[in-house]
């Protein structure tokens, strides 16, 4: 029986094309090089991560509902469904642990479309334009807040 907390990694559309998409923007990596790094982190922090990748804003919200009550945490890189899927935004607040935005970029210093994040209100942590170490970092994020050492408001 797996006893180590469960992580939900949950990667939004077009994210399956990183490393061949936009590489001096979201660098060389792909989705699958983040996800082991996300894993490996976990792994050493004794957490067990699960990811899913979708393009539909229905799915990511499915996943969000099948772990509510199941993860102990989020990382969610919405792409661009940050911006606008106030579904995801919802499905988000009805979860009760700690939600770490992630994105490779910084969509502040881009277009002023993308700089609105619909999550980021229901979201406990941010990191942004650390490329592919935010997904190691974010997993770290997720110990602190799990420990309930980080400032909450
Ligand atoms: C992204 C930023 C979004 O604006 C964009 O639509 C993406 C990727 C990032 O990781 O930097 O698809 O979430």
């Amino acid at each position: 029986m797996n006893e180590r907390p469960l992580v939900l990694l949950l990667s939004g559309p077009n994210l399956q094309l990183l490393g061949e998409r936009e590489p001096e923007i979201y660098g060389r990596e792909r989705l699958d090089d983040h996800v082991a790094a996300a894993a490996s982190a976990a792994a050493g922090l004794g957490l067990t991560l699960e990811h899913v990748q979708s393009d539909s804003e229905a799915e990511l919200v499915a996943a969000i509902h099948e772990a509510r009550g199941r993860c102990a945490a989020i990382v969610v890189n919405p792409g661009a469904f940050t911006h606008y899927a106030w579904a995801i935004h919802d499905a988000l607040a009805a979860f009760a642990g700690p939600i770490v935005e992630l994105h490779l970029s910084n969509p502040q210093r881009r277009e002023s479309w993308r700089h609105t994040s619909v999550v980021a209100p229901v979201a406990t942590a941010t990191i942004a334009g650390l490329g592919g170490a935010g997904y190691r970092l974010a997993i770290e994020a997720v110990t602190v807040l799990l420990e309930g050492d980080a400032v909450s408001r």
